[in-house]
């Protein structure tokens, strides 16, 4: 019971939130429609979440990194961190550009982040490669995936995108790079 009256209240919450998200809306000068500016924030609002959780992946291996390669990924780590916070911003900033407000608060990620969980403790170098190289290809395959759309939308949202992509997939490769050459 006390549940559902919990649920509820969320769900008076998020709606009056759209209600006045709306209202903000229609007052909106940008150059196209609300429907469109809408549907546009939504993606960049998926790539938001995605990259925070990225940024607190990245900074929980950080710390807990152990291995020969260490120091070299330890500050790999820390300059994707910066980086992640920046295309943040950029991403939250142009929502409100677009009339709609942004969500990095901790209940938004958890529920929906593409990312998979970063494990707890101590974890080893080559370890580390790879589950941060798994979040950045997938900030990259879920950024791909809606490039089309979001061009559809709103060519200058689709532009922001391409080119967090292109950081993003650039950090995957100096990442990547860490792994033993492959024989054979
Ligand atoms: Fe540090």
């Amino acid at each position: 019971m006390k549940e559902r009256t919990k649920a509820n209240g969320a769900r008076a919450i998020a709606e009056s939130e759209r209600a006045e998200e709306r209202s903000a809306l229609t007052r909106h000068t940008a150059a196209f429609g609300i429907d469109r500016r809408l549907a546009a924030a939504d993606i960049l609002q998926e790539l938001l979440v995605d990259t925070i959780d990225l940024s607190l992946q990245a900074k929980q291996a950080h710390w807990n990194l152990r291995g020969p390669m260490f120091r070299d990924i330890h500050l790999l780590l820390d300059e994707l961190v910066e980086e992640a916070g920046v295309v943040a911003d950029r991403l939250a900033e142009r929502c409100l550009a677009l009339g709609v407000a942004a969500d990095g608060r901790l209940t938004t990620l958890a529920r929906n982040t593409h990312l998979e969980p970063f494990p707890g403790g101590r974890i080893a170098d080559h370890q580390v490669v790879e589950l941060i190289g798994a979040g950045l290809q997938t900030v990259s395959e879920v950024g791909r995936s809606r490039l089309g759309q979001l061009g559809e939308l709103d060519l200058v949202s689709q532009d922001l995108v391409i080119e967090v992509l292109d950081g993003i997939e650039k950090r995957l490769w100096l990442l990547e790079a860490h792994r033993p050459a492959e024989t054979g």
